[in-house]
């Protein structure tokens, strides 16, 4: 009798053991949605059986259809200069994210769960998000770029199916870009014991960082009232336990460990560790929790810039909307990655998230391949930019809004800075400096560590009614010209360009006469690849390049933007087709324009040797197409048909003669043109022909990975070219492709880059811009192999293969 009360102790104390430690659930898969209102009287009794079945995250309306009605805005953009109301197309995507969508979905709770504490955790829900557990009403969160969580336990029912569900609400005018609509990130279920790390409880900071020795102190959360043990282990990125300390306490914890020769983080060198919190009550261990962190050193200095690590850097950044394109707000990791890799391969060491807190998934990916990034919280204070926008909600959530995107991102390596806003309006109004103290105070009370900033376009306004002094960092939006003149004036202004350039351009597409205008406006709502043109209160890159280059001071830029966004089709914001963006570095299919080697001629240490535009212009004959090449070489010479046009040298006099080597009076005739590249020592080092394309012939496929996980949201990016039979693109073909994908996985998504192009992205066929298309294929969970078959016309199909594996990591 004794010898079984032992087992069966010991067998509950292996239970204990076990099942206090925390579970977490990815809740995606098995989701209903509906995309209108239900009565919420009596929401558990709902019969969600007709509802979609989704899984999250989900955007409920990128896959359309397009409608130029959708939220039209008679609105006056003080920003862009509007002296009147304008009727505003496009300006969210042309999209259906309006109105309210409801998600359900059970979940079942077992009896043994009993004792446990249940949270459910949201990474973001746009918006307006008020969730039920059971139809009883547990709590909501309005802004829809916030994480937040609540806690389950009181409402469950152990033993049964209990119902989830979220009501969201976009209203429209309620933004400036495109928003995305639905759980658009992940959301979990995280079953606890009664006493456990908080949500984002730890806060690691590294006060003393040298080659021989890091200091970490940990401070950290406990939710619960028992008074625990915790151990606190540091893991390099090896998996080997470097560093340990045990504290004894409640409530609040502050532990000082040391790291001995730490390995620090850089864009270069992005080496991560990991602290694991052990929460133990008497001998039961009752929770892990895993922080990523690294050791670095950010130093902001008025009059020297910005130091990485005490190494002179400056930001050669891109602004961030959150859009992933044709796949829209869903996040998707491999999507992040993609965009982010593309950013690092242009030579980008930073991003800023503009206008607001990131996905979990940017953060960890610029963690982990070597990115700085600026989070910025709002686009909008009080006096909202938007009739529906957050000015609704700033004096009730600001502060919970900060605090949420403070707490969960303050370990990670990659964040150099806070923003509190951009381009605010209070920046012109009297009660602009009391709400930046404001801020600011809960961002350094949260983080001392690292600086505040806001983005200024009306700087005057912002340094009249003090806004400007109350942050860290004097962000400037297309004000290079200005940026001495404010140092002078101000001499606490630590002063960075927070949005620069906006140059705007279509991929493929080359306008004549080739002249810089800031008023440019086509027929065909497109604009020139020539990337001369940009908005009225905007610069060329190379406007900006030069004060760069020229003020060390200036601890860098962040151009707007990499990638082209859904909404904000300015100069066509008004009774156009144009539902996308024509400032991305990339466009919206992830094609680079000419610009991408622009910049990555002046950021990246590789050699970059681009030359525009094609040399198929029929329409030209005779008439001069001029020639540009992005290089980071200082000479070239370029020849026509084998008769040389003369050597171009890059030349300080001019400002687009400094980045760029141009050949203005270039006749044109059918051929090819060849450039080659010389280095400083006259050696030839390069060498690109463009020649004539002919019709279409054949259609090439290239996957961006022939192999991905089986794992229900793995993609490949098939770039789809037109060619002709000799292997030339064709740069102006616009044919009818259709797609057809069967086996382990299905289409996810087509886009070419087209900002007018009205055809859905999840269609089985769209129309090539300028040659060239990419389709997306998303994995199922089966490993396998996909097949996407692309045909059109006449051409011959072609085919491309992707395997599907079931691979761990
Ligand atoms: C800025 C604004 C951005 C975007 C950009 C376009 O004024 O901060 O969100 O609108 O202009 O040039």
């Amino acid at each position: 009798m004794k010898k079984s009360l032992f087992i069966i102790s010991l067998m509950c104390l292996a239970f204990q053991l076990q099942a206090q430690k925390r579970e977490v659930q990815l809740l995606d898969t098995g989701w209903r949605f509906l995309n209108k209102e239900i009565p919420t009287t009596n929401i558990n009794q709902v019969d969600d059986s007709s509802w979609q079945t989704v899984t999250v995250p989900h955007d409920w309306a990128i896959a359309g259809p397009f409608d130029m009605t959708i939220d039209m805005q008679k609105v006056t953009v003080i920003e862009d200069g509007d002296r009147g109301a304008k009727l505003r197309t496009g300006r969210t995507g042309a999209l259906p994210c309006f109105g309210i969508g409801w998600y359900r979905k059970a979940l079942n709770i077992s009896k043994s769960d009993e004792g446990k504490r249940i949270f459910v955790e949201f990474d973001g829900a746009m918006s307006r998000s008020k969730v039920y557990l059971n139809g009883v009403y547990i709590g909501e969160w309005p802004y829809g770029y916030s994480s937040f969580s609540f806690e389950l336990t009181k409402y469950i029912q152990l033993g049964k199916e209990n119902i989830l569900s979220v009501r969201l609400e976009n209203k429209e005018e309620s933004s400036r870009w495109y928003s995305g609509a639905g759980i658009y990130r992940n959301v979990r279920l995280v079953k606890t014991a009664p006493v456990r790390v908080a949500q984002w409880g730890t806060y690691i900071t590294t006060p003393v960082v040298s080659p021989k020795m890091g200091e970490v102190n940990i401070k950290t959360e406990i939710d619960g009232d028992e008074k625990v043990q915790l151990i606190t282990e540091i893991f390099d990125a090896k998996g080997q336990k470097v560093a340990s300390t045990k504290s004894e306490g409640n409530k609040a914890f502050e532990q000082k460990l040391k790291v001995n020769k730490p390995s620090l983080w850089s864009p270069e060198t992005p080496v991560l560790y990991t602290a694991v919190s052990k929460v133990f009550v008497g001998k039961i261990q009752k929770d892990e929790y895993k922080s990523v962190f690294g050791f670095r050193t950010i130093k902001f200095d008025r009059d020297k810039g910005f130091f990485l690590n005490g190494k002179y850097t400056k930001f050669k950044g891109v602004c961030l909307h959150h859009d992933l394109g044709p796949i829209g707000a869903a996040v998707n990791f491999r999507a992040t990655e993609r965009q982010l890799v593309m950013m690092k391969e242009m030579g980008v060491n930073a991003i800023r998230t503009s206008h607001n807190p990131p996905s979990l998934e940017l953060l960890k990916i610029c963690d982990s391949i070597g990115l700085m990034v600026q989070v910025e919280s709002f686009d909008e204070w009080k006096n909202g930019k938007n009739t529906n926008g957050y000015g609704e909600f700033f004096d009730q959530w600001a502060e919970k809004d900060l605090t949420a995107m403070i707490k969960r991102d303050r370990n990670h390596p990659s964040v150099v800075m806070w923003s509190i806003g951009n381009e605010i309006r209070e920046q012109g109004m009297p009660e602009g400096a009391a709400m930046a103290k404001f801020l600011t105070k809960i961002s350094h009370d949260l983080d001392p560590t690292r600086p505040v900033s806001a983005g200024f376009n009306n700087w005057k306004g912002a340094i009249k009614n003090g806004l400007a002094a109350e942050v860290d960092l004097v962000g400037f939006n297309y004000a290079p010209d200005f940026y001495e003149k404010m140092r002078q004036e101000n001499p606490t202004f630590t002063i960075y360009g927070s949005e620069t350039a906006s140059t705007v351009s279509s991929r493929g597409e080359y306008k004549f006469p080739v002249t810089p205008s800031k008023k440019a406006w086509y027929t065909d709502y497109q604009l020139t690849s020539y990337d001369l043109e940009t908005c009225s209160w905007a610069d060329l890159p190379d406007y900006e390049f030069q004060y760069q280059d020229d003020l060390d001071w200036v601890a860098g830029e962040f151009v707007w933007t990499g990638f082209d966004y859904l909404g904000e089709p300015s100069p066509y914001n008004e009774g156009t087709p144009a539902r996308s963006s024509y400032f991305g570095i990339v466009d919206l299919a992830g094609i680079p324009k000419d610009r991408y080697y622009l910049y990555q001629s002046k950021w990246s240490e590789k050699p970059v040797f681009h030359v525009l535009p094609h040399w198929t212009w029929p329409d030209r004959l005779n008439q001069k197409v001029p020639v540009f090449v992005y290089t980071n070489y200082p000479k070239a010479e370029l020849f026509v048909n084998g008769k040389s046009m003369g050597t171009r040298v890059k030349d300080k006099s001019s400002m687009l003669k400094r980045y760029r080597l141009m050949w203005d009076d270039v006749i044109y005739e059918p051929g090819e043109i060849k450039v080659v590249g010389y280095d400083k020592n006259d050696k030839v080092v390069a060498e690109k022909i463009i020649k004539t394309a002919g019709e279409t012939y054949n259609i090439k496929l290239t996957a961006d990975r022939q192999t991905i996980k089986a794992d229900g949201k793995d993609l490949s990016f098939v770039t789809v070219e037109l060619l002709d039979k000799d292997g030339n693109l064709c740069p102006r073909a616009a044919n009818l492709l259709f797609f057809d994908v069967t086996g382990a996985g299905k289409l996810k998504a087509v886009c070419n880059g087209d900002a007018t192009d009205q055809t859905s992205f999840a269609s089985k066929y769209m129309r090539t811009f300028n040659g060239k298309l990419v389709v997306t294929v998303e994995s199922d969970t089966t490993a396998g192999e996909i097949t996407l078959k692309v045909s059109g016309g006449l051409l011959n199909a072609e085919e491309v293969k992707i395997t599907t594996e079931n691979l761990t990591k």
